[in-house]
């Protein structure tokens, strides 16, 4: 069977996946067809195609030694060499939440990455995603709800504001979620819940991150700074302070993100001037237009820095 020379997925399934309509948006920011074999049948699935049956192809099967476990992920890239491969136990609804993942984290590229490249990482950060969906099992921490069919839990430490918190969660939980829902810490909001507005922006080892794209159980050990965490000893972070003083918000929804990106930029290196301040918060966006008050604030913050 003649593959594309470009990166695609391969799935080996116990049993043939249902196509769900929600498979066509995730393929579309994905960029990239997922071809899907089941004992006796082979379905392509693109973004913009109907999926089409390719048959069985035994041999793909066999080349890649798939068949024993429930699910095998083979990550091609363009020269068809393989990049990874992944065989789970318990394939149950891990192939939409792979390409789901896959999808947001095309969405959140950061610039300067080259589509290719990062095309290949986010099918493996999918890949990651599926097993560990798929082989959550392997902690589980809860076996009644792993016997029952919901996903077993894992557990995660993470550090936020300063303290340690443990957390049980779902493989598919995103920080944005952990935060609001099970730890109480609301000021992280939810706008777009797809990595495009940066509402959700919180500080991860430093770094500022979508939470609404983060998987929790990939941030073992990461130490999390939210809105709540910046007030210290009673006395307001010097950004907030000159949020308030530029009056940079207007329906204060986007206000805690833009705050931890402000920061947050300012750590990565000095913006020289109003134009790299707007660039650098290029990826929080403000539906009551609060941009020029926002460039203002952090402009006087970086100038005092
Ligand atoms: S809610 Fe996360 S980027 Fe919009
Ligand atoms: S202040 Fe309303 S969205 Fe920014």
């Amino acid at each position: 069977m003649d593959l594309p020379n470009r990166p695609c997925l391969l799935a080996f399934c116990r049993r043939a996946p249902r196509f769900e309509e929600a498979f066509r948006a995730e393929l579309r920011a994905l960029g990239a067809p997922l071809f899907a074999f089941a004992p006796g049948s082979g379905t392509v699935f693109g973004a913009d195609d109907e999926p089409r049956d390719i048959g069985p192809h035994p041999e793909l099967w066999r080349i890649h030694g798939a068949g024993r476990a429930a699910l095998t992920v083979v990550l091609l890239d363009e020269k068809q060499r393989v990049r990874l491969r992944r065989d789970a136990p318990e394939a149950e609804g891990t192939l939409l939440a792979a390409v789901r993942e896959a999808g947001r984290a095309v969405c959140a590229a950061p610039r300067g990455i080259g589509r290719r490249e990062l095309l290949l990482n986010s099918l493996a950060a999918a890949l990651g995603a599926a097993v560990l969906q798929a082989c959550a099992s392997a902690r589980p921490v809860d076996d009644r709800k792993a016997v029952s069919g919901a996903p077993a839990l894992l557990e995660v430490s993470l550090v936020v504001n300063g303290q340690r918190r443990r957390l049980q969660v779902e493989p598919r939980l995103v920080l944005l979620d952990a935060l609001r829902e099970n730890l109480g810490l609301t000021g992280a909001k939810k706008g777009c819940d797809m990595g495009q507005c940066g509402a959700c922006t919180v500080i991860v080892d430093g770094q500022r991150v979508n939470s609404c794209l983060k998987l929790v159980a990939q941030l073992e050990g990461a130490r999390v700074t939210t809105i709540e965490g910046l007030v210290q000893g009673g006395q307001l972070h010097p950004m907030q302070e000159a949020f308030l003083r530029e009056d940079a918000f207007q329906c204060g929804y986007c206000t805690p993100g833009q705050i931890l990106s402000a920061i947050a930029l300012l750590q990565e290196g000095k913006p020289r001037d109003d134009d790299e301040i707007r660039e650098g918060m290029s990826g929080n966006l403000c539906r009551c237009g609060a941009y020029p008050n926002i460039v203002a604030a952090i402009r006087g913050v970086a100038g005092r820095a």
